[in-house]
């Protein structure tokens, strides 16, 4: 065999990976193979593939008579809409696309790359975990990876595609990364699975309820999106990455929008209704007020009480956080405090100038959140909110009340433009329990109590229940009528744009984690 030809059987045989029949049995599956999900990931033609020749190195188990180019995992770089971004692609055609020294040993290289570039990695995981064959080496390779996703956080964005099975000690590179999409169906994560959960604890259940992708989605909060399949997980890989910076001394990418920066919206004038506790969707307001009203949300499912997710506003991208009065009244949770703040940190690492729209009635109160321990997981809120030291923009629409008012990005933390409306109400409490509290002993005596009550009601709600008090005293800068909210965050984001602030040096904090 002349030397070309040579070359051009062993890219033959990597291209093939485990072969037509294990190809064939993928497609069956409802997943797409690794190579074809490389490029429907990147730019045509753009992808430079590493390491494709290198073999794994076992020579147990019969191991040396199964050599394939590649080792079962494609690694290398191209481009997404035109910008630099590395990956991996994880397959599981071979040898069920467990991690081998080899294939860890690749994924690490592009991993180092990437972080000398300033660049992305997206790491989309179809694997049956270690290889057993390999033991130790393998896991080795494991802790490898962990290590540089863990160095790599807040430097580079990391983002995980489950688009197969993710199991044991292999979720938690995933769960490093910043965000975690799975594919409906086709993916599941846990730490053990449901025969060893049967064995230890005896519970029945099956692998899509104990790690399918709506189980991560809506219950553990460890996934950030589902998507029905795999095209529209990589298409929505290359929509995220439209938002982000490649690194964290980048500034995020612009899109030019042809949507007027001072468009107003009528209807945000009616949107909080005259009840202060009838409920509305923060999501009007959200769509309202972004270019295009395009909404990226992240989380979706998950503590749905506070929304979280990017957007444009002028053409910049923002990192848009906001209660949702549609959800538990947009009382403050553990899992929504938990949810924001995750998001508020990824943001302020990768320099997402962020935009709070408030409407909380306070934290949730009972044994559950207290036993649960809401003090830590509110306090995780406050300090990402505090230490954030990109642009912050806050609006308050409706309820300001209590330490949920401290909390969401208040001046006080260091939000540089805080903004009202006129329904705002910016209290400890709300008026009746303020009511309750305060002018308890006089209701009680007198003679018709809801009278007396109502009065009071009606004083607290003049005196305090509004946005005026606050802004007296520069908490708020603008009062600003509803509809001109778009134009207002924009103006306001041009003026921060050089916007430069530092927290005290240190190794770095203590979030209460
Ligand atoms: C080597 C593996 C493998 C593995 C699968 N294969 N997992 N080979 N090491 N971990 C091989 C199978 O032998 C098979 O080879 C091919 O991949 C496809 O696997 P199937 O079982 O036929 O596929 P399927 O029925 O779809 O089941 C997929 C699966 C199952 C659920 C992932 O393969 C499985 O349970 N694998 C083991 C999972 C596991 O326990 N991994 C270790 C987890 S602990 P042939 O040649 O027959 O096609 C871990 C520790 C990480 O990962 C530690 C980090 C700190």
């Amino acid at each position: 065999m002349d030397k070309l030809t040579y070359l051009e059987e062993l890219e033959r045989r990597a291209a093939l990976g485990g072969g037509e029949d294990r190809l064939r049995r993928q497609h069956e599956a409802g997943k797409l193979t690794a190579r074809e999900r490389i490029d429907l990931l990147f730019d045509p033609a753009t992808f430079q593939e590493a390491d494709k020749l290198v073999t794994h190195r076992c020579r147990d188990f019969g191991m040396e008579q199964h050599v394939i180019p590649g080792d079962g995992v494609i690694a290398g770089h191209g481009l997404v809409d035109g910008r630099p971004v590395y990956a991996f692609a994880q397959d599981f055609t071979v040898f069920g696309g467990s991690l081998s020294e080899t294939n860890a040993a690749k994924i690490v290289k592009v991993m180092d790359l990437a972080m000398k570039m300033g660049a992305p990695v997206v790491g989309l995981n179809d694997s049956g975990g270690a290889r057993i064959q390999e033991g130790v080496l393998s896991l080795g390779g494991y802790a490898d990876i962990f290590l540089r996703n863990t160095l790599a956080s807040g430097v580079i964005p990391q983002i995980s595609a489950i688009m197969g099975p993710c199991a044991g000690g292999a979720v938690y590179s995933p769960a490093i990364t910043d965000f975690n999409i799975m594919v409906e169906g086709t993916s599941y994560m846990f730490v053990t699975g449901p025969d060893v959960i049967r064995t230890v604890t005896h519970e029945e259940v099956t692998k899509e309820e104990l790690g399918g992708a709506m189980t991560h989605n809506a219950t553990s909060g460890v996934a950030h999106f589902a998507v029905p399949d795999d095209r529209e997980c990589l298409r929505l890989i290359r929509d995220l990455l439209g938002y982000l910076p490649s690194n964290n001394v980048d500034d995020p990418p612009r899109r030019e929008t042809a949507d007027p920066i001072d468009r107003e919206d009528d209807a945000l004038d009616r949107l909080v209704p005259e009840s202060p506790n009838q409920p509305y969707d923060m999501l009007d307001l959200v769509h309202a007020v972004a270019d295009d009203g395009v909404f990226l949300e992240v989380h979706r499912h998950y503590a749905r009480n506070i929304l979280v997710g990017f957007a444009r506003l002028g053409s910049r991208p923002v990192g848009i956080v906001a209660n949702q009065p549609a959800h538990l009244a947009g009382t403050l949770d553990i899992d929504a405090s938990v949810k924001a703040a995750r998001f508020v940190r990824f943001c302020d690492a990768f320099n997402i100038p962020l935009v709070t729209f408030e409407d909380v009635p306070g934290f949730l109160p009972g044994t559950r959140q207290e036993y649960g321990g809401i003090i830590r997981h509110g306090a995780k809120l406050l300090f990402a909110f505090a230490e954030a030291t990109v642009p912050k923009l806050t609006v308050i629409t409706r309820k300001a009340y209590g330490g949920a008012y401290c909390v969401m990005s208040s001046k006080h933390i260091r939000t540089d433009v805080n903004l009202a409306w006129p329904a705002a109400e910016i209290a400890v409490m709300g008026p009746e329990g303020a009511v309750n509290i305060l002018y308890k002993r006089e209701i009680d005596a007198a003679a018709d109590k809801e009278a007396a009550r109502a009065t009071r009601v009606a004083e607290f709600k003049e005196k305090f229940a509004n946005p005026y008090v606050a802004a007296s005293r520069g908490f708020i800068d603008e009062v600003i009528r509803p509809r001109q909210t778009r134009a207002k965050l924009i103006a306001a984001l041009a003026g921060l744009e050089t916007k430069r602030d530092k927290n005290p040096p240190k190794k770095h904090g203590n979030i209460p984690l």
